[in-house]
């Protein structure tokens, strides 16, 4: 055959990486399937506590707390802001000022996806002056940021653009989400397509409650939880008492999860999530014992996992082939006897970002004096990586799979084999090319 055909040992994962190469139903040898479903990780709660663990040294290094204007909320933001450059994110660094002190928003985009539909994950970062605000809101904080270390790790390349946002200031008035909509232009406020709020989602005596607002966010977080087996409710302790609200006011579609604040756990309540009923959900909430132990890990495991189930369904993404897929061309191509120099191509597809630093080239080239022969691997930008320069004497035939360090070559596009017999007398031909992603 004479296209690109990526595949691999299994049938299953041969059908998710010809869906990646968008060839999904065309003739290749696995037969035609549906689109391959994206799966959302599940997200590790040891990740999110040892964030949290994190933001709580920080604040026992800073006199106790995370604050507006403090130096345990730089800190903080410098924390995230680390993790997030070091994964491959865009990240913005937001100053306004408040009370006669600098606070900071913290953005960071994933780079690719539709630019005019974004959706937006955002918490806010900044303690009140009590504590050390590990539940309200290290806890929606070292979330999203769980899961954004889980797309770039998993190289999602969603079809939506996704973003991340961490308020300063939130507990003295969402100052920091509404210093972001207000500088935000117009036509940047309608690509945002939604914004998922986290605040405060491990509360040690949890409810589940999701925001009741856009229906298509909402629905998201139901189905998830839904499928856990968990009753959800309407969040009703104040609908402007979080970041969501900026964004609401200006009509772009929110969302979020809430594990409970200062209201009390109902008997009814306690009966369907366990826990304390005649206890608030959180009975550390704006206090000093607001610290790592006043979480739920049951909680906040599965308000992570189901904040990863929301991002990677609103953006409806893919992900870079598994481990091992293969890009491949098996046509034949004859290299003319000291003659011109002739190419096989292969089309990679569906890959995030850029090729690997251990890209694997097989080939597979059939000759009487492979002597004669200059191999060149070509980048879709038309780099070139020569393979085999007149080696091998009198050797018949190169099959032979080489590793090329082409992590600064774009994936995406056409990579070619050419090949140039430079001596007269022996011939042969491609027999075959095809690159594997590590
Ligand atoms: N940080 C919020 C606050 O201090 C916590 C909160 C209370 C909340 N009630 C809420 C967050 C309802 C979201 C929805 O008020
Ligand atoms: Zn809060
Ligand atoms: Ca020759």
């Amino acid at each position: 055959m004479n296209i690109s055909v990526p595949r691999r040992a299994t049938a299953a994962a041969a059908l998710a990486a010809l869906a990646l190469a968008g060839l999904t139903g065309t003739s290749a040898s696995a037969s035609p399937a549906a689109a391959a479903a994206v799966t959302p990780p599940d997200i590790s709660l040891a990740n999110v506590k040892q964030h949290l663990a994190d933001l709580q040294s920080i604040a026992t290094a800073n006199g106790g707390n995370r604050a507006h204007g403090r130096t345990g909320y730089k800190a903080s933001i410098d924390f995230v802001k680390a993790k997030l450059d070091a994964a491959g994110y865009t990240t913005t660094l937001q100053q306004f000022s408040y009370n006669g002190a600098t606070g900071y928003n913290l953005i960071a985009d994933w780079p690719g996806g539709d630019p005019n539909q974004v959706i937006m994950s955002g918490s806010h970062l900044d303690s009140v002056t009590a504590g050390p605000g590990i539940n309200d809101n290290g806890s929606g904080s070292a979330a999203i940021l769980e899961t954004a270390l889980a797309v770039s790790r998993a190289q999602l390349q969603p079809t939506k653009h996704l973003r991340f946002g961490w308020w300063g200031a939130e507990e003295l008035g969402l100052v920091g989400s509404k210093y972001y909509v207000n500088n935000l232009p117009s036509t940047e406020r309608s690509k945002i397509s939604g914004y998922l709020n986290f605040d405060m989602i491990g509360s040690p005596n949890p409810g589940y409650f999701v925001y009741d607002d856009d229906p298509t966010i909402e629905q998201t977080f139901k189905t998830y939880f839904a499928g856990l087996g968990i009753p959800t409710e309407i969040e009703t302790e104040g609908d402007g008492r979080s970041d969501h609200a900026p964004f609401k006011n200006v009509g772009i579609p929110v969302g979020g999860l809430f594990s409970g604040a200062d209201y009390v756990k109902t008997a009814a309540q306690a009966q369907k999530w366990g826990g304390t009923s005649g206890q608030a959900f959180d009975r550390c909430y704006h206090a000093s014992c607001d610290t790592t132990a006043n979480i739920n890990d049951t909680a906040l495991d599965r308000n992570a996992d189901a904040i990863a189930y929301a991002v990677w369904n609103l953006s409806s993404g893919t992900t870079t082939p598994p481990t091992g897929t293969v890009f491949e061309n098996t046509a034949d191509v004859a290299v003319p006897d000291n003659g011109a120099a002739v190419t096989s191509s292969v089309t990679v597809s569906g890959v995030a970002g850029n090729a690997p630093s251990t890209l694997k080239v097989g080939v597979d080239i059939v000759h009487t004096w492979i002597g004669d022969l200059v191999v060149d691997l070509i980048a879709p930008d038309g780099s070139v990586y020569n393979l085999s320069n007149r080696a091998g004497g009198s050797a018949d035939n190169i099959n032979q799979t080489y590793t090329v360090d082409a992590s600064t070559e774009v994936a995406n596009g056409v990579w070619k084999l050419r090949v140039q017999d430079k001596a007269s007398a022996d011939t042969g031909y491609i027999n075959g090319f095809k690159l594997t992603f590590p």
